[in-house]
């Protein structure tokens, strides 16, 4: 839905060939968290290609509420002064995070262990979403919380006035969870202790370090331990935002699938716990070369050159990579029914608790098109049908969920009739630019 709550139904027709430069939008990952780190540090941190989606915004106007100053300088230039770690003032209003699971969660990790109390709430598709995955672990801290049934928002928050340190082995791969945990350490006299049994995202524990705090992760034979001396004084940083990976991967799959394309996408970053997608691609036979490869700010990065690849074939993706691509199995999806074969996705029970079930979502909107599609709880196969050959003709429904929406839009690029979403308003939680970036390469994308 739009920021007024009408829905946006688009349509994808078959085009291209794609060429071009696609510059993709900051990283939603480290956008949110510069701007709650900026807001703990003491002194102005100056953050530079912010991702102003909406999800990310939403969290600026949240540091806000809690006594940070938030400078939007134009440009995606952008600057926080601190309230210093414990120094969050209890907001006046409900936070809203909109759509955004990352803000909500990392928030209430933030505030847990402030003697504040704090309301939260979201949209419909947030409001559904599981906070008790966040709520278990501060209660260990001493914060308090009373949700709706199920653990879900609007949710009250009320945070522990004398925290004490925690150890913490987190249930299922997470990123927000673990960082929410690390968050909450950091008002906390001792050590916090987090593990994790798969390596997720670890840009919480890099960008911690470069605040100052004292933070190590361990590789054990109980997975990564990462233990983090509580309250520090974080000193502000100026950060460069690196280009999102989970963004290039829709102009990238569009190159791949469309006939006749080159498209140069630059700056990307290749953290590890991000890439699994383009390991992928490449494992599938996709013409996907890295340009340029370089380390920026303690980050991988490269510029990626995608190429129509009309021979690709599916492959089993390892299970033990789902984290490091958690974001882009919708997207994967779709190149998948573009392939020649079965593309078998294990390991992934985390889509169904995303922006909507993922799986679900996808196999409904790829089964409509023409694609045969099998599921469980925690796996599904995409039977490919070869380049070129999805019928598609069908509209699908998004359930507020940005990635959803523009899967099926590179869906649409290359399938044999348009194929439609339902409502295209979630796209700007993360991507506002979608839809004249791919225009801009030679792609037809209409709301309609
Ligand atoms: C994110 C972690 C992942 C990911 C989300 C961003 C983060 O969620 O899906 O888009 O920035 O920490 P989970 O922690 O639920 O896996």
């Amino acid at each position: 839905m739009s920021a007024h709550g009408t829905p946006i139904p688009m349509t994808a027709y078959a085009s291209g060939p794609l060429t071009g430069e696609a510059h993709v939008p900051g990283d939603k990952s480290i956008s949110h968290r510069s701007l709650i780190l900026g807001a703990m540090a003491v002194g102005e941190t100056k953050i530079s290609g912010l991702l102003e989606g909406q999800d990310v915004l939403d969290t600026a106007k949240a540091m806000q509420a809690f006594g940070a100053e938030v400078t939007n300088h134009g440009g995606g230039n952008w600057s926080v002064k601190g309230v210093g770690v414990g120094g969050f003032a209890e907001p006046d209003n409900v936070i809203d995070c909109g759509n955004s699971g990352t803000g909500v969660r990392l928030i209430m990790g933030a505030m847990a262990t402030c003697p504040i109390t704090v309301t939260f709430t979201g949209d419909a598709s947030l409001n559904k979403r599981p906070m008790a995955r966040v709520t278990d672990p501060i209660a260990l801290f001493g914060a308090q919380s009373v949700g709706r049934s199920g653990g879900r928002l609007p949710m009250t928050i009320v945070g522990a006035a004398e925290p004490t340190p925690v150890r913490y082995t987190v249930p299922m791969p997470s990123a927000q969870v673990k960082s929410a945990v690390l968050l909450a350490g950091l008002n906390v006299p001792g050590e916090t202790v987090v593990i994790e049994k798969e390596a997720t995202r670890d840009h919480t524990e890099r960008m911690l370090a470069g605040f100052g705090a004292e933070i190590s992760t361990v590789e054990t034979e109980e997975g990564r331990v990462i233990t983090l001396k509580g309250q520090p004084e974080l000193k502000p940083q100026d950060i460069t935002v690196p280009r999102d990976p989970s963004s290039a991967a829709f102009p990238v799959c569009a190159a791949l699938l469309v006939p006749g394309s080159d498209v140069l996408i630059p700056n990307i970053g290749l953290n590890p716990t991000r890439a699994g997608l383009f390991t992928t691609l490449r494992e599938m036979g996709a013409d996907l070369t890295y340009e340029n490869e370089r380390v920026e700010g303690g980050e991988p990065m490269a510029d990626l050159r995608a190429k129509y690849s009309p021979n690709m074939k599916g492959i089993t993706v390892p299970p033990e990579r789902a984290a490091s691509m958690i974001d882009e199995y919708p997207v994967l999806s779709v190149v998948a029914a573009n392939a020649t074969g079965d593309t078998v996705m294990r390991g992934v029970k985390e889509l169904r608790v995303k922006e909507s079930d993922r799986i679900d979502a996808m196999a409904k909107g790829l089964r409509a098109n023409g694609v045969e599609v099998e599921e469980g709880d925690d796996w599904w196969i995409v039977k490919g049908l070869g380049a070129g050959n999805v019928p598609g003709g069908a509209t699908c429904e998004t359930h507020l969920d940005h990635r959803i929406a523009m899967s099926f839009l590179v869906g649409g690029l290359c399938s044999q009739k348009p194929i439609s979403v339902d409502d295209g308003g979630a796209i700007a939680t993360s991507f506002p630019i979608f839809e004249t970036l791919i225009s801009g390469l030679g792609g037809k994308i209409e709301r309609t």
